[in-house]
């Protein structure tokens, strides 16, 4: 997709991640809309890159359930969804608050998909659009501490792949993306519980993983978009983790080959 003057929805815009593809974005050409909780670093951020802010807490079903209707309403259409707002609670399971099991699944897998739901009849109807799902490699590896982030981001990943064979021969394109180590807030909090950073140093030491920094994410998350790559993974060393797990979704797709989806 050409993203000059093309419209980019980005969750969780107001730092990390987030906020580096806003940038990207906006030097690509696009206009970008960002949602977060925090309004006045949305606001900084918008205003500096000539975008808007939607101060959102998508951990509201109720302000999750009329969000693309709200941002197009104040922005206009929405071309590009970046589902990227996410968050971990490092501590072993039964040990974590009793919220953190339904919190990280609302904002890691369902406030995301249930955005899919709302954007993309809207996309249709003005002939095509993009989704990426900004996923993590803590999808398909198990780390201490991080069980339940683990089993949304798994989810996330999961319904990324189903969305993009429903969609097949529709005019929208999807882009998975799954990141090892980013530095930013996410990843200092998770090093605060001892055991996930003690998992996370043996990674380092094996050469498994390595940090990648976030300018170098959102730079490859605008390229994916532009060409409609349906994979984003860092670091590459970890890649092939994520192809193993592609597989038998890649042959289930091969053998449906003609049977239709919708
Ligand atoms: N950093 C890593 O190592 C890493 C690795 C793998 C995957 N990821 C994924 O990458 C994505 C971005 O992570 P990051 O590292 O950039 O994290 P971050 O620096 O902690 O930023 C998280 C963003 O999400 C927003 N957010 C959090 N809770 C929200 C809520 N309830 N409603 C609306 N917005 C909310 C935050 O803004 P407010 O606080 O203002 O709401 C912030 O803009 C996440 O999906 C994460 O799971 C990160």
């Amino acid at each position: 997709m050409q993203l000059d003057g093309k419209r980019v929805l980005i969750t969780g815009a107001s730092r990390g991640i987030g906020e580096a593809l806003a940038g990207k974005f906006a030097d690509a050409g696009a206009t970008v809309a960002l949602v977060a909780r925090n309004k006045d670093a949305l606001d900084n951020v918008a205003g500096r890159l000539g975008g808007t802010a939607h101060a959102a807490d998508l951990l509201d079903p109720g302000q999750v359930a009329s969000l693309i209707g709200r941002v197009e309403e104040e922005a206009g259409p929405v071309d590009v969804l970046v589902n990227n707002a996410g968050n971990a609670v490092p501590a072993g399971f039964t040990e974590a608050p009793d919220d953190v099991l339904r919190m990280t699944t609302e904002l890691d897998y369902l406030a995301p998909a249930e955005l899919c739901r709302q954007a993309i009849p809207r996309m249709l109807q003005r002939g095509g659009g993009h989704i990426v799902n900004v996923s993590s490699m803590a999808g398909i590896a198990v780390y201490p501490g991080l069980v339940t982030y683990s089993a949304a981001k798994a989810a996330l990943s999961h319904f990324t792949a189903g969305l993009r064979a429903d969609l097949r021969g529709l005019p929208i394109g999807t882009t998975l993306v799954e990141l090892g180590p980013v530095p930013t807030d996410l990843l200092d909090k998770s090093n605060d519980y001892g055991p996930t950073a003690k998992s996370f140093q043996r990674f380092y030491r094996l050469h498994m993983t390595a940090d990648v920094p976030k300018e170098k994410v959102a730079d490859d998350i605008v390229d994916a978009v532009r060409k409609n790559k349906r994979h984003v993974r860092h670091p590459k060393r970890s890649a092939w983790s994520a192809m193993l797990v592609e597989a038998p979704r890649r042959m289930t797709e091969l053998a449906l080959t003609g049977v239709p989806h919708r």
